[in-house]
Parts: structure tokens; sequence; C-alpha cells
């Protein structure tokens, strides 16, 4: 579980381990999300592992997720939750703020699966999280939607290198209740959910986490190279 420390990872984590799964808890600040997350784990009388993996850099995330597999072992499911997003308009974003983005979003992620993926038992399955950001573009956050969008296409492209054995999806949030969409929501009027969502309501991260574990789990075995929208209809394609 990358980016279990917080938010829709940690009830990922959660969810997993009522679901009979042992589970690896990774985080980059947060080690007392962790901790708890692990905490929900083994009160499902499963294993859990906390560990640090930063995607901030391609060489950290690649040799974090090294550490990780060596402790752990071989796995069936790999969720990479973990997100960084920072609302900016794009006269004020500069080349760091650039790459922290891209990075914790996208090139972190590459490298920290190609790390872990030698240890993904045949019939596993990946699972990423983008955003709807991804299809629709986002005014004051677009290194994070561009970098979203590429998560979205790298699920493709990793579900038709690494099929049959293992399946990759995506599941793709909309606005969810966490930190981050706390902070989303900071920055909308105070109607958005009533006025531009179908459902008229903000996700709960726990809805979003049990989608993720359906999508991780057997029931979608024939399902790979998706991307999952969970976003109130916020966006139909
Ligand atoms: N909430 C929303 O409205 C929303 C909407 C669309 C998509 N999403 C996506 O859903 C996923 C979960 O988001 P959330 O809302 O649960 O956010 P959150 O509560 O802010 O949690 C973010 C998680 O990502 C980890 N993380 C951030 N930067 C990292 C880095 N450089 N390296 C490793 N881990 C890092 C954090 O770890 P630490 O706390 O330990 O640093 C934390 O575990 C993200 O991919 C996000 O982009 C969220």
């Amino acid at each position: 579980m990358i980016g279990g420390s917080s938010g829709i990872g940690r009830d990922v984590a959660a969810v997993l381990g009522e679901e009979g799964c042992d589970v690896a808890v990774t985080y980059r600040n947060t080690v007392q999300g962790a901790e708890d997350a692990a905490a929900a784990v083994r009160g499902h009388g499963r294993r859990a592992w906390v560990a640090s993996l930063d995607l901030s850099a391609a060489d950290t995330a690649a040799r974090d997720a090294r550490t990780v597999v060596s402790s752990v072992g071989n796995v069936d499911i790999v969720v990479v939750c973990a997100g960084h997003n920072v609302v900016t308009p794009y006269r004020q974003i500069t080349t760091d703020q650039w790459d922290q983005v891209v990075n914790a979003n996208l090139t972190g992620t590459f490298f920290a699966l190609q790390s872990m993926i030698p240890a993904i038992r045949p019939g596993g399955s990946i699972v990423t999280v983008a955003s709807a950001a991804a299809h629709t573009g986002a005014p004051h956050h677009m290194h994070y939607a561009a970098a979203k969008a590429g998560l979205v296409n790298l699920t493709r492209s990793l579900a038709r290198e690494l099929a049959p054995q293992i399946r990759v999806n995506c599941l793709a949030p909309g606005i969810t209740l966490t930190p981050m969409g706390r902070n989303t929501i900071a920055s909308l009027p105070d109607d958005y959910a009533q006025t531009s969502l179908l459902l008229q309501r903000y996700a709960t991260s726990r809805r979003v986490a049990q989608m993720i574990a359906v999508i991780a789990s057997p029931v979608s075995e024939y399902m790979t190279g998706a991307t999952i929208d969970v976003n109130s209809g916020r966006h139909l394609r």
C-alpha cells in the first residue's frame, strides 16, 4: 500500500485488512498515520508492516520499494495511492514545484513499481490512483493534471506489458473528503457539490477505498488496462 498514511490510502489498508490481506503500509512524512493504518490491519487479525517510501525522486522511489519487497517478500496486490498536489496558477509554477508534483504522481510511481513488479505473484494486480483531472485538465494545478494523465497512460502500458500474469488498472476519483480533497474544496464555491456533481456530494475516502479493493481483487479478474471513474458524474466519458 504505497501512500497508506493518510486519506484514501489509509482506508485502503484497513479495507484490505478486513478482506483478509496482510498489508505493508508506506509513508513519506506521516509516520503516525501509517502506524494507525497498520494497527487497523492488525485489528483484523492480519500482519502489517510500516515502511518509509519516498516517491519524490526516481532513485529513492526505486530504493525504498526494493527495501519494502525485501522485508515483505512476494505480494499479490500493489496499490499506489500516494499523490501530491499544489494549487498554483500556471504563471507561478516553478521548475522545482513541477518536478515535485510530477515525480510524486508519475516518475516516482513508475520507478517504485519497476522495483516491485518482480515480487508480484502471477495472478496478482496493481491499482494506481489518478484523478478526474487526468481527463478534464485542471486550472491552477496543471502539473498535477498532466502527471495524472500520464499515470492513466502508464497504467495502460504496464497492463499491456505485464499481461497475462498481472492485471494493472487505475481508479480516477473525484473530490474526496481527505486532507488533499479538503484543500481543493476550500478553493471552490460553497455550493459546488450541489451544483456540479450529479450525486450532489463529495466522496468519502472509505467508499473510494472499497472500490480500489474491488478493482484489486479477483472479482475484477477480467479487467486490465482500465481507468474507473468514481467522481459523482462530474466528468462523463
Ligand atoms: N482527495 C481528493 O479529492 C482526490 C481527488 C482526486 C485524486 N486523488 C488522488 O487520490 C490519492 C490519495 O489522495 P488523498 O486524498 O488520500 O491524499 P492525502 O490524504 O493528502 O494523502 C496523500 C498520501 O500520499 C503520500 N505522499 C505524498 N507525497 C508523497 C511522496 N512524494 N512520496 C511518497 N508518498 C507521498 C502521503 O504520505 P505522507 O502523508 O506520509 O507524506 C499520503 O500517504 C492521490 O493519488 C491523489 O492524487 C485525491
